[in-house]
């Protein structure tokens, strides 16, 4: 990517839109002292918690500590990539960037790519109506439970039973048949070079985005005979199957308002509980359910019910899913089936009334992961001290503290261990969730202000470039944006937004530079900088000394004569230092 260029672009970009203007079309904010405040989109907001700060050009969110620019929130908004935003923006913005392209071999044709596989999926639906050709496709539909009305609604389609009818059609169109293969529609024979169709007599599932545009397909067989029953659309510029869920364009605003997501495995299972009434549901697509999913689900809700299959994959695949939920700041809880049900055909079997019973019975995480965890130990795979730590890993991820206590009682009862056992486990664990406590012990006070008076003065990055700040800096993500500043790469810090994808470092980017109002004269700033910088290097040094102590009492116990001499030694040539 060329950075300079973007950069430029950037900056045209956000001089001409209003951050303010953005955020109003996602939800409401009004006036609140310098700047506005509004309900936060990406966490379920009671109360306004979202800061926008029209000067500086950013967001910040203070309960849930989501925030950057305009960029970022509408990535987090859209779940776009950058180069995506930045398209969409420039757009919105009338900033040509055609003649600096962003991914010059990409995205010229990512439009085209978006035209093409809806043109596909206008041959699909037409073919599923056709008297004859359909005909077959049309009953098997039927006999699921699907109707006209859901067929339209998510744009069902057929592949007919040939071996080019797609790559006919397209030529027809004039559509270039390499474009079509880089979605994966058709298929390039190794021997002459021509193109067949990658669907054949299969049912069509569109794959949308956010704004409903076809990103990819699913193809379910209608022969129960024929293998393999479901086939995807292969990842392409267009799909990511790790960040896309089924039917999320059409449910996103249920789940809004339900306060709750259920969470299933497949287009059918999806479908049949929509169709049912049930409509704040999301399907992951033939993937066990990933960090980035987790983050798409909680913008619009906090709770999600998992319902899988209830055979063993979909066990162990519930057991996963609670994990990544937990580290993303969820709260899920899990509908257990009876064996060899799944929710499309529980509704069939036992009605929609039996299924929204099973659904306000889901069981806690907890209780779920400590039974099935159970079972392990009882079979003798799984010692206690095991599981404790498996539940412990858990437990550590949970967000909110009275939860999180809860369920270490819940945890003791269960097992008959002592809270205070399970708790030394939750307070020592590796785990670290990304919210939860571990959020703001993750920095210290001298980080964050070492860090939020460069942001505000980035000239003043030479007080700390000659003293081997990378020895002193523990937290990674502030280590990487001090990098970028010192680096000299970064001369405009409206800038630095830009430079990082990764949201961890926008949320510190733009808490830091939203609190650094306070810090205006650059003199006490230089001053504030050594003083962190001495602080930082005396508390490196005192855990250098605590770890040396320690190290020095082991080779006393061991009676290991020449480590003691030695670390001794270098136990007192850091007295010295200090
Ligand atoms: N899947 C897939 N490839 C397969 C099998 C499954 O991608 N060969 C994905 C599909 O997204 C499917 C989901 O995994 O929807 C769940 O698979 P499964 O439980 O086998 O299918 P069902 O959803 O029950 O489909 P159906 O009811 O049509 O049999
Ligand atoms: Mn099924």
């Amino acid at each position: 990517m060329d950075t300079f260029n973007n950069d430029v672009i950037v900056k045209e970009i956000k001089g001409r839109l209003s951050i303010i203007n953005l955020i109003e079309s996602y939800t409401s904010v009004k006036k609140s002292g310098r700047g506005f405040v509004g309900l936060c989109p990406f966490h379920d907001d009671k109360n306004p918690s979202m800061h926008v700060d029209e000067e500086k050009g950013l967001f910040h969110c203070f309960s849930c500590g989501a925030g950057g620019d305009i960029f970022g929130f509408y990535m987090r908004y859209n779940n776009l990539s950058f180069p995506e935003a930045l398209t969409e923006l420039a757009n919105k913005a009338n900033v040509e960037i055609s003649k600096t392209p962003v991914k010059p071999k990409d995205n010229s044709s990512v439009g085209l790519l978006y035209k093409l596989n809806k043109a596909a999926l206008t041959f699909y639906q037409k073919t599923l109506a056709l008297k004859e050709k359909g005909k077959a496709a049309r009953e098997y539909l039927k006999n699921r439970n699907m109707s006209q009305e859901l067929i339209d609604e998510f744009s069902l389609g057929y592949a007919p039973s040939e071996w080019d009818a797609l790559a006919k059609f397209l030529a027809k169109n004039n559509i270039p048949l390499n474009l079509a293969e880089r979605v994966g529609l058709v298929v390039k024979r190794k021997q002459g070079g021509s193109y067949y169709d990658r669907f054949r007599d299969r049912i069509i599932f569109p794959i949308k985005d956010l704004e409903g545009k076809v990103i990819g397909f699913g193809g379910r067989v209608i022969k129960e005979e024929e293998q393999p029953k479901y086939m995807n659309s292969p990842e392409s510029p267009v799909y990511s199957k790790r960040r896309s869920f089924y039917g999320v364009d059409k449910s996103r605003d249920f789940i809004r308002r339900e306060g709750r997501a259920v969470l299933v495995e497949g287009y059918t299972d999806f479908l049949a509980l929509y169709t049912s009434g049930i409509k704040n549901v999301v399907a992951t697509l033939g993937t066990s359910l990933t960090h980035d999913h987790g983050v798409i689900l909680r913008r619009y809700t906090e709770n999600v019910v998992v319902l899988f299959d209830s055979d063993e994959s979909g066990i162990k695949a519930s057991l996963r899913s609670l994990d990544v939920l937990l580290e993303e700041g969820l709260m899920p809880r899990v509908v257990p089936l009876p064996e060899g049900e799944d929710p499309d055909s529980f509704i069939k079997e036992h009605g929609v009334e039996k299924f929204s019973e099973l659904i306000e019975h889901s069981e806690s995480w907890i209780d779920f992961f400590i039974d099935r965890t159970l079972n392990r130990y009882r079979g003798g795979s799984l010692t206690m001290n095991q599981l404790v730590k498996e539940v412990s890993a858990l437990l550590i991820k949970v967000e909110s503290p009275v939860e999180r206590s809860l369920n270490i009682k819940k945890a003791s009862e269960k097992l008959g261990i002592r809270e205070n056992e399970i708790l030394s486990y939750v307070k020592h664990g590796t785990g670290r969730g990304k919210y939860g406590g571990s959020k703001t012990a993750s920095y210290s006070s001298h980080e964050k202000l070492l860090l939020t008076v460069l942001l505000k003065f980035p000239t003043l990055s030479s007080v700390i470039s000659d003293k081997n700040w990378q020895e002193f800096i523990e937290n990674q993500e502030i280590k990487s944006i001090l990098e970028e500043i010192v680096s000299g790469g970064v001369h405009d810090v409206s800038n630095l937004l830009v430079h990082f994808n990764n949201q961890t470092e926008q949320d510190l980017i733009s808490e830091f530079l939203l609190s650094s109002d306070g810090i205006t004269d650059i003199d006490t700033a230089a001053n504030m900088l050594e003083s962190c910088v001495r602080k930082l290097k005396a508390a490196k040094l005192d855990g250098r000394l605590k770890a040396l102590r320690l190290e020095i009492d082991r080779t006393v116990k061991d009676k290991d004569q020449i480590a003691e001499k030695r670390l001794l030694k270098e136990y007192s040539d850091l007295r010295k230092q200090k």
